[in-house]
């Protein structure tokens, strides 16, 4: 696997203070997880105020959201070009709060990774199934319908090999449930076959983040699985002292390997 990656996704909080006390809480720490890349995606508001902290440090600056389209006439959008001028390096793309509460699609979610893409950002494009989904044992069906509008382009299938995929089962998202280490690992192999079978570099160098529920206490154990290579972190990353033990549960794997 490459470098393990760990990004905290902030989601809708915090102030213009709480986020710079954040980011400079974590960027102190750097040096106790210099082999693992980590990523802050703060409210889109909060990105230069992040971004300004972070400034020559290890660790990068992600948005949680992007625009399926270019600039343009489309009130209250935000478009890609212009989080790279921030100096976002990350994107989150297709999370399920977006699916859920925003109607996303998934041809909407490959538009945004494309755009993404296009504009200098690393897209992370979030998959997961609802609880109802796998109690019907539809898991694998529904990451492969996620899966399926990206692979089933070879334009994007060449960009998904320096890209990164969450899976990030809904049930485990801000529950406090995480997935066994064998339940993620089960659906990062599952993912890592599916693009296997469309190109074996891109299966090779996709980096296949787990999230739900990630915490200091079961971090190690899943960073452990093989096709799990690394973190996105939801309610642990507003906390400085949980972050950062996050990042160092990835860097002692990682050198453990
Ligand atoms: P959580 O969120 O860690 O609070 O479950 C993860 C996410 O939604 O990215």
């Amino acid at each position: 696997m490459g470098k393990p990656l760990v990004l905290g996704n902030w989601k809708m909080h915090g102030t213009q203070r709480s986020a710079h006390a954040l980011a400079l809480g974590v960027v102190a720490r750097a040096a106790e997880f210099s082999h693992v890349d980590v990523g802050l995606c703060p409210p889109f508001v909060h990105i230069p105020t992040v971004a300004a902290v972070v400034f020559g440090s290890a660790i990068r600056v992600g948005a949680q959201n992007v625009s399926e389209r270019g600039e343009g006439a489309f009130t209250g959008e935000i478009a890609a070009t212009m989080l790279r001028e921030l100096g976002c390096t990350y994107v989150l793309v297709g999370h399920s709060e977006r699916r859920q509460g925003y109607a996303e699609t998934n041809a909407g979610v490959v538009a945004k990774y494309v755009h993404a893409h296009a504009a200098g950002l690393c897209p992370v494009l979030c998959v997961g199934e609802t609880l109802a989904e796998r109690q019907t044992n539809a898991t694998e069906t529904v990451i492969e319908s996620q899966l399926e509008p990206l692979v089933a382009r070879p334009d994007v299938v060449a960009l998904l090999a320096h890209g990164v995929i969450a899976y990030e089962p809904v049930w485990a998202i801000g529950t406090g449930e995480t997935a066994t280490p064998a339940q993620a690992q089960s659906v990062h192999a599952f993912i890592r076959r599916r693009l296997a079978a469309v190109g074996p570099n891109v299966a090779q160098s996709v980096r296949i983040v787990y999230g739900g529920s990630v915490k200091p206490v079961n971090a190690n154990e899943l960073f452990a699985m093989p096709d799990v290579d690394g973190g996105l972190i939801g309610g642990a990353a507003l906390k400085i002292e949980d972050f950062v033990a996050i990042c160092v549960s990835a860097e002692q794997l990682r050198r453990g390997r």
